[in-house]
């Protein structure tokens, strides 16, 4: 991934509510050095929680569990 690479991790109240706080650990504990993990409030998005946003490229991930973080990573190398 490259260093300029952050992830939002919705901590809004609905997200929350569907795991988010899980979701943001798992990516800290799995964070390669060159990538921030961030918490966010509500993306406006809310039905379809627990979401994320990977930056710079604005992409949105929706229904994401802690089981997806590692293949996420994987996903959004350069
Ligand atoms: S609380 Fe996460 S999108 Fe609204």
């Amino acid at each position: 991934m490259s260093s300029e690479r952050t992830i939002l991790v919705c901590q809004g109240r609905c997200c929350r509510k569907d795991g988010s706080k899980q979701i943001l650990t798992a990516f800290e504990s799995q964070t390669p050095p060159d990538v921030q993990i961030t918490p966010c409030g509500c993306l406006g998005q809310c039905g379809n929680g627990p979401n994320i946003v990977i930056l710079p490229e604005k992409n949105l991930y929706q229904r994401v569990s802690a089981k997806d973080v590692s293949v996420l990573f994987l996903t959004n190398q350069n």
